[in-house]
This record gives structure tokens, C-alpha cells and sequence, in this order.
């Protein structure tokens, strides 16, 4: 397969995403236009529509989904929904209202989100920490009493003299005083940073010396967080996570593991084929350059998914398939029992949709949940298997 075009794909917070051919180093960099569009008409399976009749039966919140408890003031108690099961490794998660300057979190919404989670994984990962979301998240797990493990999140700026990576790393420290460590599985220190530092610089090779610059930035934060944990006499794993093409190898030598995301709709690919795309660049892309560093890395997938609609007419198809309920439904389908068996650490993109993302970038950048963003389930069937 020396000639077949290997692809990969990356979304940023930032809605930039980019897809790298490698076999040639061929390299093209398309910025997602941003701006809001015409809503669309979500495509509709008929049986799944039968299969969700008594969704909202399960349902007693204000706010639409979420989840009824025996105990209202008890959130232990909460009320198991039969169509969801323990099948996922891992969820990504961003808590609704955790980005400053607004924030608007809050642990009622935090505790109805775990309580979902915790019925379809026992792992979720966090991007960032500023709005109070790690103590949120950790106070939540406490009071649902679900064996979730979070993987905490440092989002790094690239050029403010590390001011957002301390500003995170204090309320982390906060955090792990109050809740300990038994329900925190490892920090993730940068998302996306390699792609947001190369792209601003007009650079495309994570390798090259201006690589190595931000590289730089990061591997300090790394060894400063480390240094912090062993200061407060834990043990946790410290990580990074990038756009699947963006690892930079020196950053990976300062970590215990790496996490990149995998993207077949940036790449074009049809749902069909995702699973295995998605497989094949992971294995290729990740895994194996990892396996021959020193360090050895523990490499996951830190968001993989489909979207299910676009704001705009142009995203409504990557070229090969639509955004659509049915298309996710495929992925599901062909994707999570698989990569469980395969031994594939990955988390799943998203939990629920994030009108914010809606707004600011638009296309299909705020529609990836399971969940709507009002936590009912979407129109899909959870793969039902278990999860490593
Ligand atoms: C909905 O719930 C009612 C009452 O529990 C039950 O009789 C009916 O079969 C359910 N419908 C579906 C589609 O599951
Ligand atoms: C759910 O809502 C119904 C109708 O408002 C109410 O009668 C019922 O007590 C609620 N159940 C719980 C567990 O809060
Ligand atoms: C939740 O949001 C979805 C998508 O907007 C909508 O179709 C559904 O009716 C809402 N459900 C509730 C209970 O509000
Ligand atoms: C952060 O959240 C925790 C858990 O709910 C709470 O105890 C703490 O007071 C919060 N801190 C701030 C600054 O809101
Ligand atoms: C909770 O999860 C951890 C790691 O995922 C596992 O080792 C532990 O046995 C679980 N505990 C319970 C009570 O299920
Ligand atoms: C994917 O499809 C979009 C829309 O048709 C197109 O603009 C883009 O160039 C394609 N990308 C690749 C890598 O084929
Ligand atoms: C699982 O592994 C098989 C064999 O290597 C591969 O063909 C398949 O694409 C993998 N699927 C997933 C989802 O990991
Ligand atoms: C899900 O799988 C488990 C284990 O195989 C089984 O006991 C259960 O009945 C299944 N649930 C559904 C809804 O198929």
C-alpha cells in the first residue's frame, strides 16, 4: 500500500482543522471558514424514531434530558436508562459553560451530565480547567457515586508567557487537595497546542525548529506540572493531547502519554469506511512512531466521531457522506465494539452537542453529541458490549 494517500485530520477549538497527506509529505492546510448558516433538516431513521418513543418517559429535568433520581436530593440515586450501556472506553467532555469570560457551570448541570456518563463509560476526559470544571467534575463523580475516571485538562496558550497554563494548574492543584487523586486518572497538559503554535507561524512540520520552539513552551509546562504533583506527594500519569498529525517527538518524550485526535469526517472519508480509517492513520500515524521512543508513550485517541448536522449548507457533507444521525449511527456501529476489542483506547467525541461552538464557528463544529445539548438522546442505538 506504498502508494495509498494516508490522511489524517484534526479539529481545533479554534475550528481550524487540517488534513495531512503523508506518503509524499504532502501537506494541505484549509481554514474552516466561520460564520452562521441556515439550519437543516436532520435526516430521520424511521426505526430508531420507534426506538426512542418513550425517551422522554426516563426524563424529569427542567432543562429536558438528564436523568430522574429516587432520591431528588440524593443524586446517587439516579435512575438507569435501559438504552444506554457501559460500551464506550471513554467519553470527551467539556462541561456546558466552562469557557471564560463567561463560565456559567454549575454542579447541578455537572452531576446530570456524570449521571448520563457514568451509563455509558467509566473513563471521561476534560480540555481545560479554567471555570472551576475539574472540582465540578471530580464533586459530581463524589455525589453520583459512579467509578468515573477523569483525565484533568490544561488548555496552553501559545504566546502569554504561560499565564493560561498557570492559571489552570492553580485550580488543579485546588482540585487535587479537596478530591485526591482516586478518581483522576492523569493530566493532560495542551490540546491542540502544537497545531494552534505551527499554524499561527505558518508551519506545517511538528518537527521543524519552529516545532521545536513550541515544543519548547510545552515540555516546560509538563516538567512544571510533574513537579507539582510530586510537591503535593501524588502520582498521577501527565499527558498531552494534539491533532493526530501534530505530535511533536520531543513533546511526547516529555510525556506519559499522548493523545490525538482522529478525525474521518475532516478526511473525507464515508462513514462506512471511518472505523477503519480511523484504525489504520491511529495505528500508523501514532501508535507505531510512538512504540519507538524510549519513553513509550501510552498513546489514545482523544476524540474520534461523526457529526450529525451542519449550520451551514457547505458542511453538510464531507464529500463522501452527510452529517447525519443515521451516519453516527454507522460509526457507532462499526467503531466502538471493535476498538474494544482491539484494545483501542480512544474517547468518543462528544457527550453532548455545544451550542458555543454553534455560535462561534458554526458548520457542524457544535454537533457532535450523543446527546442533544438539552441531554436527551440523540436519535442512535448504543452499541451494547463492554469496554475494556
Ligand atoms: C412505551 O412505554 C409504554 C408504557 O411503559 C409501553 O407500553 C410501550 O410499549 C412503550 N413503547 C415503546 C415504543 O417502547
Ligand atoms: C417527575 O415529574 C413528575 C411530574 O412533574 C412528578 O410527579 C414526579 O414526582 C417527578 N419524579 C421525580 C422522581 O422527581
Ligand atoms: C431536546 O432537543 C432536541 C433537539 O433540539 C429536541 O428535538 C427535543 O425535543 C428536545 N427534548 C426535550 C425533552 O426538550
Ligand atoms: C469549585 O467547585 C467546588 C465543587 O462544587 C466547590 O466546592 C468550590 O467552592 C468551587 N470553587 C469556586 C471558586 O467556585
Ligand atoms: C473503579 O475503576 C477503577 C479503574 O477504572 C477500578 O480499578 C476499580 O476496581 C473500580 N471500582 C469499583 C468499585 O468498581
Ligand atoms: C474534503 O471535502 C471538502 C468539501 O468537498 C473539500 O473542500 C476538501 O478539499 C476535501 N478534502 C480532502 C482532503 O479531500
Ligand atoms: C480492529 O483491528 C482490525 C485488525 O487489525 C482492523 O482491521 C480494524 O480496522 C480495527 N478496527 C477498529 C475500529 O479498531
Ligand atoms: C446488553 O448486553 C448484556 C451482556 O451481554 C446483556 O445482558 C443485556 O441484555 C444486553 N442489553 C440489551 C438491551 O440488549
Amino acid at each position: 500500500m506504498s502508494d495509498a494517500l494516508e490522511r489524517g485530520a484534526a479539529q481545533s477549538k479554534r475550528s481550524k482543522w487540517i488534513v495531512i497527506g503523508s506518503v509524499v509529505g504532502l501537506v494541505a492546510l484549509i481554514g474552516l471558514g466561520v460564520g452562521l448558516g441556515v439550519g437543516l433538516t436532520r435526516n430521520n431513521n424511521s426505526s430508531a424514531s420507534n426506538r426512542n418513543a418513550n425517551a422522554s418517559s426516563s426524563s424529569n429535568s427542567s432543562s429536558g434530558g438528564g436523568v430522574e433520581q429516587t432520591d431528588p436530593n440524593d443524586p446517587s440515586t439516579f435512575v438507569h436508562d435501559e438504552r444506554l450501556h457501559q460500551s464506550f472506553y471513554g467519553l470527551a467532555y467539556t462541561p456546558e459553560g466552562s469557557q471564560l469570560p463567561d463560565c456559567g457551570n454549575s454542579l447541578e448541570n455537572v452531576i446530570k451530565d456524570v449521571q448520563l456518563m457514568a451509563q455509558l463509560t467509566s473513563r471521561i476526559r476534560l480540555y481545560g480547567a479554567d471555570c472551576n470544571q475539574s472540582a465540578l467534575v471530580l464533586e459530581a463523580i463524589k455525589q453520583t457515586k459512579t467509578n468515573i475516571s477523569v483525565y484533568l485538562g490544561i488548555y496552553n496558550v501559545p504566546d502569554d508567557n504561560h499565564a493560561a497554563y498557570q492559571r489552570q494548574r492553580d485550580t488543579i492543584k485546588e482540585a487535587l487537595q479537596t478530591y485526591g487523586t482516586d478518581h483522576v486518572a492523569g493530566l493532560t497538559v495542551g490540546n491542540e497546542f502544537m497545531l494552534n503554535y505551527l499554524t499561527d507561524n505558518g508551519v506545517q512540520d511538528p518537527n521543524s525548529a519552529i516545532g521545536d520552539q513550541g515544543a519548547a513552551i510545552l515540555t516546560q509546562d509538563i516538567a512544571d506540572a510533574r513537579n507539582m504533583i510530586s510537591e503535593m506527594g501524588l502520582s498521577i500519569p501527565v499527558g498531552n493531547s494534539d491533532a493526530g498529525s501534530y505530535f511533536n517527538t520531543k513533546v511526547l518524550e516529555a510525556s506519559d502519554y499522548g493523545m490525538a485526535n482522529v478525525h474521518p469526517w475532516f478526511a473525507n472519508t464515508t462513514a462506512q469506511a471511518a472505523a477503519g480509517w480511523t484504525a489504520q492513520f491511529f495505528e500508523e500515524t501514532n501508535v507505531q512512531p510512538a512504540s519507538s521512543l524510549s519513553n513509550h508513550p501510552k498513546m489514545y485517541i482523544a476524540e474520534t466521531g461523526w457529526p450529525t448536522q451542519s449550520s451551514d449548507e457547505g458542511n453538510k457533507n464531507n464529500g463522501a457522506s452527510d452529517a447525519s444521525e443515521a451516519n453516527l449511527q454507522v460509526f457507532l456501529d462499526t467503531f466502538v465494539c471493535q476498538a474494544n476489542q482491539n484494545g483501542t483506547g480512544y474517547f468518543f467525541f462528544e457527550f453532548f452537542d455545544e451550542p458555543w461552538k454553534d455560535v462561534q464557528f458554526g458548520g457542524v463544529e457544535g454537533w457532535w453529541g450523543l446527546f442533544h445539548s438539552n441531554r436527551t438522546l440523540k436519535n442512535v442505538e448504543i452499541p451494547n458490549c463492554s469496554s475494556p
